[in-house]
């Protein structure tokens, strides 16, 4: 396993996944009933900007940089996100930002105590960078597995509302393979969860075979959105990303259909093809 998120942590990427899953923890917390929020591929909580993998790439100066440039602009969800990336990893006053949160840092800060956590994360280094980020943190447990094995024992959960995150590295080519198995033996054991999925945008062909297998899958509900700042089959590492998202809270697609094009925007994607929120499935 080669993969590190410090080589792409804080990229237009994540600035999307990470307002997604925001918008999907707040619409948990709208509920007085605790929920359990599970992630199969944690990654290490905190990524320094000053470290060799970040200044390598400095991918996120096109994504969380790009946002923090454009601060005084930023409104509404866009705008709560990047104030708690600083607030987590930098100065609220002077807009420096020292570490990019990843998503079990950002999740926890929103969740309220009585709200579990479950991260998984293989690779060892990065699972133990993980328990020093989030430190003492009740119900909250790092779990170092494969995380779709460790998925299925986690399901369905006590607390019977929640969500699952899926974000794989997608280094091998079955990657979508196994986050198809892993959707359908999940929503077998948890019907009523909300399964969210992230997935890269390189070459369209085994994306569009990925979205036909989830519509033949039987699965109800299921929501695409998908951000491109690069136009369709460049020959660059990413053109773009999307999420599944299997249950999504009432009015998601609304939300997103208005906060992609904004964050697009922000980004200044160059001449990519935008973005798009559409139900693959619906009711
Ligand atoms: C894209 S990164 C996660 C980023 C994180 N979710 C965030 O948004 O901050 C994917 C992580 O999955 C880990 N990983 C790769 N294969 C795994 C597996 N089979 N089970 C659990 N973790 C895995 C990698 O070490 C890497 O840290």
């Amino acid at each position: 396993m080669k993969y590190r998120h410090g080589y792409h942590a804080g990229n237009f990427a994540d600035t999307m996944k990470h307002l997604v899953l925001l918008e999907l923890l707040n619409a948990l917390l709208r509920k007085p009933g605790e929920f359990a929020y599970i992630e199969t591929h944690a990654g290490r909580g905190e990524y320094p900007l000053d470290a060799r993998e970040m200044r390598t790439t400095g991918e996120y100066r096109d994504g969380i940089g790009r946002l923090l440039e454009r601060r005084a602009e930023l409104q509404g969800p866009i705008r709560d996100y990047v104030e708690l990336v600083l607030r987590l990893g930098g100065e609220a006053t002077s807009g420096e930002l020292h570490h990019y949160p990843g998503s079990p840092l950002l999740a926890t800060a929103l969740l309220r105590p009585t709200d579990r956590a479950v991260f998984v994360e293989l690779e060892p280094g990065e699972r133990r960078a993980l328990e020093r980020a989030l430190g003492a943190r009740p119900h909250t447990s790092v779990r170092g597995e494969d995380g779709y094995v460790a998925l299925r024992g986690l399901l369905p959960p006590v607390e019977r509302r929640g969500m699952v995150l899926i974000d794989p590295s997608f280094e091998q080519d079955e990657e979508f393979q196994r986050v198809h198995e892993a959707l359908l033996d999940g929503h077998r054991r948890w019907a009523t969860g909300i399964f969210a999925i992230w997935y890269p945008i390189k070459r369209r062909e085994p994306i569009t075979r990925f979205h036909a297998e989830l519509v033949r899958s039987g699965l109800r509900r299921i929501l695409c959105a998908e951000l491109n700042v690069y136009p369709q089959d460049s020959q660059v590492a990413l053109n773009g990303c999307g999420m599944i998202i299997v249950n999504p809270p009432w009015k998601l697609d609304e939300s997103l259909s208005a906060l992609l094009p904004t964050l697009h925007c922000l980004l200044d994607g160059r001449g990519g093809t935008g973005t798009r929120c559409v139900w693959l499935v619906p009711e």
